[in-house]
C-alpha cells in the first residue's frame, strides 16, 4: 500500500501527524508512506503550489492522505500559484471526480451541536460532491466592465455526461442510506441546474430502487439545519457541495469532525486490496490563525485515514476500528477548541491511539 502524505499549509502538517501516527499504530504489513511538498509551503520551496514531483508522486501512489492548503502569504499571487490551486490540480490531474463528505451527529453526542439535540440525533447524511467541473474550473477571468469597472467573469456549465457519472456515484452510495437521493440544484435560475436535473432524473431511470427527490440549493441549506433527518444522500455539484458541506459540519458540532474521501474510477492495484485510488482530506482548511499552535482537532483527518482504508483498501474492519476509537475518545470528553474543549493536537492524537 504505496500512500503519498501531502500535509500542505497551516495546520495541515499537525493533523495529518496525528493521522500517520494512527495508521502506523495499526501495522498494517506492506504500507509505506512517502511525504511530498502542496500548497504555499511547496511554492515557497519550489516555485509552484503543485511541484510535478508532488503529482508524480501522488499518481504512483494507491492513494493520498492530505491536509490542507491556504496561505495568506500567498494571497497576492497570480491564481494560478495559489495554494488552492494544489488541490483543485490534485483532483483535476487524478481525475478524481467524486466527493464524498458524511456528515453524522456521532450517537451520544447531540449536545456538541448547536442544533437541538432531538434534530441533531436525525442528522446522517452523505454530501456526494462533484468535484472536477462547475464554475470552479470554467473559464475564467476579469475585464472591463460597461463603466469601465473591473468585472470578474466565472464560466458555470455542467455536461451530461458530468452529471450522469456523479448521480451513478450518489445511487450507488445510496444502498447504505435507505436509497434516498437528493439531488440539489438551482434550476430555477440557472441553465446549468435544468440540465443537471433532467440528467439525474433520466440517470435514475436505471435505479427503480433509489427514492429520487430535487431541491434548490437555498431550500436545501434550510432543511439541512431544520430536517436533517430527511436526508440520505445529497447529490450536488462542486459549488453547491462546498458550501452544503461546511453546513453540515457545523450542524455536527465542528469542521473539525470531518472527513472526506475524493474517488476517481481508477481501482487500486489489485495486491493491495479492492477498492479505487482515492485523495483524502479533513473538509475543513489550513486555519491559519491558529497554525502551528498544537491546537488543531485532527479528528477529521483521522476519520479520512478511516476513509482510505476502506474505499482504497478494502479494510473495512480496520477502518471502523479508527472511527470507534475517535467516537470514544469524544464520549470519554476528549474535545479541541473547536467543540469548546481544551484537548491539544496532540492530546487527542494519543487519546485516539490509546482506545486502539
Ligand atoms: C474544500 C475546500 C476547497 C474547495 C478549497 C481549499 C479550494 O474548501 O475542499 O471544500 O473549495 O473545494
Ligand atoms: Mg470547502
Amino acid at each position: 500500500m504505496k500512500i503519498a502524505v501531502l500535509p500542505g499549509d497551516g495546520i495541515g502538517p499537525e493533523v495529518t501527524r496525528e493521522a500517520v501516527r494512527v495508521l502506523g499504530a495499526l501495522a498494517l504489513p506492506g504500507m509505506t508512506l512517502f511525504e511530498g511538498d502542496v500548497g504555499g509551503i511547496a511554492y515557497k520551496r519550489h516555485g509552484h503550489p503543485l511541484p510535478l514531483e508532488t503529482l508524480t508522486m501522488a499518481r504512483e501512489a494507491d492513494a493520498v492522505l492530505f491536509g490542507a492548503v491556504g496561505d495568506p502569504d500567498c494571497d497576492a499571487l497570480d491564481r494560478h500559484l495559489r495554494p488552492e490551486q494544489a488541490i483543485l490540480g490534485l483532483r483535476k490531474e487524478l481525475g478524481l471526480f467524486a466527493n464524498l463528505r458524511p456528515a453524522k451527529v456521532f450517537v451520544g453526542l447531540e449536545h456538541l451541536s448547536p442544533l437541538r439535540p432531538e434534530v441533531a440525533a436525525t442528522m446522517d447524511l452523505l454530501i456526494v460532491r462533484e468535484l472536477t467541473g462547475d464554475v470552479y474550473f470554467g473559464e475564467k477571468g476579469v475585464r472591463a466592465a460597461l463603466d469601465g469597472s473591473r468585472e470578474g467573469w466565472d464560466l458555470m456549465s455542467y455536461s451530461e455526461t458530468e452529471v450522469r457519472r456523479i448521480a451513478q456515484v450518489a445511487f450507488r452510495a445510496a444502498r447504505g442510506k435507505d436509497c434516498r437521493v437528493c439531488s440539489v440544484d438551482k434550476a430555477n435560475v440557472l441553465e446549468t441546474g435544468q440540465v443537471w436535473r433532467d440528467t439525474v432524473k433520466d440517470a435514475a431511470g436505471s435505479h427503480p430502487d433509489i427514492e429520487l427527490s430535487h431541491m434548490y440549493v437555498d431550500n436545501a441549506a434550510m432543511q439541512i439545519i431544520s430536517h436533517p433527518g430527511q436526508f440520505g444522500v445529497i447529490l450536488t455539484g462542486n459549488l453547491f457541495g462546498d458550501i452544503l458541506s461546511d453546513l453540515a459540519s457545523a450542524a455536527v458540532g465542528s469542521i473539525g469532525l470531518l472527513a472526506s474521501a475524493s474517488m476517481g474510477d481508477r481501482p487500486t492495484r489489485e495486491s493491495v486490496g479492492q477498492g479505487l485510488f482515492g485523495l483524502y482530506e479533513p473538509i475543513h482548511g489550513s486555519a491559519p490563525d491558529i497554525a502551528g499552535m498544537g491546537k488543531a482537532n485532527p479528528m477529521a483527518t483521522i476519520l479520512s485515514a478511516a476513509m482510505m482504508l476502506r474505499h482504497s483498501f478494502g479494510l473495512e474492519a480496520e477502518a471502523a476500528r479508527i472511527e470507534g476509537a475517535v467516537e470514544r475518545a469524544l464520549a470519554d470528553g476528549i474535545r479541541g477548541g473547536d467543540l469548546g474543549g481544551a484537548h491539544g493536537t496532540e492530546a487527542i492524537g494519543a487519546a485516539v491511539l490509546e482506545r486502539l
